[in-house]
């Protein structure tokens, strides 16, 4: 699939099974998501610019790396996405966080926003949207162009599990937007749920319901 990096280090599968599991507590699942997170934005950010730099050890001066050029700007979409912020936080402590709050109206599946705080020089970023599921591709459609229409130029999308339909939607509307999933699974089910998926993320993550 173009555009779609599926993330299949050991560590993701191992993580995304004990995810997936109905016996997952609360607290391990969002444990999980931060740590499957992270490991995604590892993979995502793999392109960033670097410039040279000299760094003094205790013993003498070595070559070294800084990250230059484009920014990073982090951007979980409400509520579930929120679930995946510390771990991409973890590996770019210094991104800068906005947050686009919606939901999926239960009966036609649309995406309903509520809520948007953006960061700033968003044209000078490398966005990276977080939403743990990508199921019709509405809501990662909905929010990639908020983003677009704030001034971002470079967007890519950290999702846990992903359907075939979703990201054939998310192609079609956005087809410059990278993927980085850590699973495709089979399809949707009437109710637009993935399966076999992991159930609703945001009430697991959050102990709702
Ligand atoms: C879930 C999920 C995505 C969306 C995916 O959010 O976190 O945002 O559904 O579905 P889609 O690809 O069909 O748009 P939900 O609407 O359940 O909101 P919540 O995170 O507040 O629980
Ligand atoms: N949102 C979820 O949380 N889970 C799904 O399977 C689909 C959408």
């Amino acid at each position: 699939m173009r555009n779609v990096v599926e993330v299949s280090h050991p560590l993701v599968r191992h993580k995304v099974t004990l995810l997936r599991d109905a016996r997952t507590d609360t607290r391990d699942f969002r444990a999980l998501c931060s740590e499957i997170a992270g490991m995604l934005a590892y993979e995502a950010t793999r392109g960033l610019e670097l410039e040279r730099v000299d760094v003094t050890t205790p013993l003498e001066t070595a070559p070294g790396w800084t990250i230059s050029g484009k920014k990073v700007g982090v951007v979980p979409i409400l509520r579930a996405g929120v679930g995946m912020l510390d771990g991409v936080l973890a590996m770019v402590p210094v991104a800068r966080v906005g947050f686009l709050g919606m939901y999926r109206d239960e009966d036609t599946l649309q995406p309903v926003s509520y809520y948007q705080k953006l960061p700033g020089e968003l044209a000078e970023r490398e966005i990276l949207l977080l939403d743990p599921m990508l199921a019709t591709g509405g809501s990662a459609a909905h929010a990639v162009q908020a983003c677009k229409d704030g001034g971002a130029r470079s967007v890519a999308l950290l999702s846990i599990i992903a359907a075939p339909e979703g990201i054939a939607a998310l192609h079609d509307a956005h087809p410059d937007v990278a993927i980085y999933v850590a699973a495709v699974d089979r399809q949707l089910n009437e109710r637009g749920y993935i399966l076999p998926g992991l159930g609703d993320a945001g009430d697991r993550i959050w102990g709702t319901r």
